[in-house]
């Protein structure tokens, strides 16, 4: 039973997430792609809802993120934005979208915000999209950066491993971060970086990093939802936290179901009309 109670239910905006740096209240965020799941995190306060393209795997089994489309994420994004009340919701720009022209990926995060409700849009990368953040920017969108392990990237990488490690990756991330900054980006998502890095990159910063594997420095945290709750059952990365086995216990009801319908114990008399 979870001790933590949401004393306001005030909507999370911008404004907020700044003054949440300020004060060093840390941020909570966490994924949905469905007004039932995004309901529940609503309820439990957490701060930050995001439709992460992670989708790509956790909803349609792909192996990269690489596969979603526009349309798709429109869907996940709608079916979330009408869920969450008091958390602030954003959606992931998917591959393709906003790597090319800067004006197309400002028409295309304008469908995210009229066609979802969303409060904002998160991209990966740094100086190589930094026209298109300025444009996305200049039509009044909210824009979470994401730099680190972006795995839209991941056939350039050539593997989902620990990122900038290395001095010259390192250099250029810090480059990256300070840059998303100046350009107008409210919070930052820090995927798979050594922790030291990270907090480094957070305390440089005035607005607020979200870390992802990337340690206890930064200003907040983000998982996938389903891989916390153990919904992946087989998915264990280091820096990983279950807190809880529902995939065990999924498939164990299920069971219970199966054994019922096929001994007929299920529906009882009290079960029928
Ligand atoms: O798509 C996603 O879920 C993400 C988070 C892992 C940060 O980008």
């Amino acid at each position: 039973m979870s001790t933590y109670t949401v004393t306001d239910t005030k909507k999370v905006t911008t404004k907020r997430i700044a003054e949440m740096k300020r004060s060093g209240e840390k941020i909570a965020m966490l994924t949905s792609y469905d007004f039932t799941l995004a309901t529940l995190l609503d309820d439990a306060g957490v701060d930050i809802i995001l439709v992460g393209d992670s989708a790509s795997n956790i909803m349609q089994g792909n192996y990269t993120t690489i596969p979603i489309t526009l349309d798709e994420m429109i869907v996940y994004g709608r079916s979330v934005a009408r869920a969450a009340k008091r958390a602030m919701v954003l959606v992931d720009m998917p591959f393709g979208t906003y790597q090319g022209d800067p004006f197309v990926a400002q028409r295309n995060a304008v469908r995210i915000m009229q066609e979802t409700g969303a409060d904002g849009v998160k991209l990966e990368g740094g100086a190589e999209v930094a026209e298109s953040i300025k444009m996305i920017l200049r039509a009044g969108i909210p824009v979470c950066g994401h730099l680190g392990l972006t795995p839209q990237s991941v056939y350039k990488f050539g593997s989902f491993a620990l990122r900038a490690d290395e001095e010259a990756e390192a250099q250029k991330l810090i480059e990256d971060a300070q840059l998303l900054q100046e350009l107008g980006c409210f919070i930052l998502v820090l995927e798979k970086i050594p922790a030291v890095l990270a907090a480094r990159v957070s305390d440089m910063l005035s607005i607020p990093t979200i870390g992802i594997g990337a340690g206890a420095g930064t200003g907040g945290q983000v998982l996938v939802l389903h891989d916390m709750l153990g919904l992946n059952r087989g998915f264990k990365p280091k820096f990983l936290r279950h807190y809880d086995n529902l995939g065990d216990q999924i498939v164990d009801s299920v069971g219970r179901y199966i054994i019922d319908v096929k001994n007929g114990a299920f529906p009882s008399e009290a079960e029928q009309y």
